[in-house]
């Protein structure tokens, strides 16, 4: 693919002034690419420092999570969805999940979910005010059961007009740019919903829209349709980002470049796998970057680890049989780690495990970038667990 990929708006190139400018306006102090800032979407007054941001995925990326992908050179990150009913009311629970960093996290990022107008207007005035959001985003996306059975996140798209009347509400209520996150439309058979939606959200006081090109009803199935999220970018005069199987950063700069995106998401790749946002900005560059080696991904894995622990506490552990079985892979012997992992109940042994393991893939000189960078076990439609088992409906 070739840089200079024309569309109606223009090259990429032409977008960015050709190179790599300054152009992040949001005072971040982290990690840059290799010639400094490289700008991304621009969401009403704020400019995410590039354009790589992280995917909002529930039970994924809460503050220790997103905290390594800013550290990795992220141009933004969402939050985990959050109840807009729940916010609504100030829940606890709710708020506590919203935690964030102000020295780490800007934009502060939170997506809501809910269908009432009364409720997302009040949650995102409260995400705002109490949780300290710079950007609230409306989920339009989710295809889990029990969310699209309720008539939340994905079914939306079965009524544009609710659609529409969620993001005034959400605009008129906090003094903050909302963003949407959407599918294509919610069955194919009844076509590209978000071509017609797309224009009427930003009417209704959107600031940005994100497209993950997958049909609600696809799920996680089939592969994402970027030429969608073209269309859709050229349907509307804000910023559009698209969403959808990159695994790699080569990938993710191509379809930047190919599809002329203010900005891409990148999700379930980034698992265990930080350092793929330093990656994406070497790639933008032309500078690729090396993929790091055993001590850059212990050292991930242990700060992961001891963020998780410091925010929840010796029941850490528990989170852990899941988030270090992201960081094993292409460890020598790393069935029986996991395993050995997964049985352990304090956080220090896990740890010391795992280091160990890490040990003996240094001494036996065993290579850190083993055949798939993008995990050892794909799935059909290229990723683990593709067919759609993320959510737990
Ligand atoms: C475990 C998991 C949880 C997710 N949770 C959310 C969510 O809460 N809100 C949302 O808009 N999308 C959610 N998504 C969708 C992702 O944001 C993303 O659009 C999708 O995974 C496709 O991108 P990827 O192929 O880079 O993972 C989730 C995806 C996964 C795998």
């Amino acid at each position: 693919m070739s840089a200079e990929t024309t569309t109606r708006a223009g090259t990429y190139a032409d977008r960015t002034g050709g190179a790599p400018t300054p152009g992040a306006a949001d005072g971040h102090a982290g990690a840059r690419g290799p010639g400094g800032q490289i700008p991304g979407p621009s969401i009403g007054p704020l400019t995410l420092r590039n354009p790589f941001i992280l995917a909002p995925m529930a039970g994924v990326t809460d503050l220790p999570y997103r905290r390594l992908c800013w550290e990795a050179g992220a141009g933004g990150a969402v939050s985990e969805m959050a109840s807009a009913a729940a916010l609504a009311h100030r829940g606890r629970q709710t708020l506590a999940m919203l935690a964030t960093d102000r020295d780490v996290e800007r934009p502060f990022w939170v997506q809501l979910f809910g269908k009432d107008p009364a409720s997302l207007a009040a949650a995102a005035r409260t995400a705002v005010l109490e949780a300290g959001a710079d950007v609230v985003d409306l989920n339009c996306a989710c295809p889990a059961r029990k969310v699209v059975s309720s008539g939340h996140g994905g079914a939306l798209l079965k009524d544009p007009d609710l659609c529409c009347r969620l993001v005034e509400a959400m605009a008129g209520a906090a003094d903050v740019p909302v963003t949407v996150k959407l599918r294509p439309g919610f069955r194919a058979e009844d076509g590209p919903t978000v071509l017609d939606l797309g224009p009427r959200l930003e009417a209704a006081g959107a600031g940005a829209l994100i497209l993950h090109g997958r049909y609600v009803s696809e799920r996680f199935g089939g592969r994402a349709d970027w030429s969608l999220v073209e269309r859709l970018a050229r349907a509307v005069k804000i910023p559009v980002v698209g969403s959808g199987d990159i695994q790699d950063a080569r990938t993710a700069v191509f379809l930047l470049k190919k599809h002329n995106l203010a900005g891409v998401m990148l999700g379930r790749a980034t698992r265990g796998r930080p350092w793929l946002f330093r990656e994406c900005l070497g790639e933008l560059e032309g500078l690729p970057v090396p993929p790091p080696g055993w001590e850059e991904r212990r050292d991930a894995a242990l700060r992961h680890a001891r963020l998780i622990e410091r925010q929840t506490g010796p029941k850490a552990c528990y989170r852990l049989r899941s988030i270090l079985m992201w960081y094993t892979r292409g460890l020598p012997g790393a069935a029986r780690l996991r395993a050995g992992i997964c049985r352990e109940e304090s956080v220090d042994r896990q740890l010391e495990m795992f280091a160990e393991a890490v040990d003996e893939a240094l001494a036996r000189g065993a290579d850190p970038d083993p055949g798939a960078e993008a995990g050892e076990d794909p799935a059909p439609g290229g990723f683990p667990g593709a067919d759609g088992d993320f959510f737990p409906d």
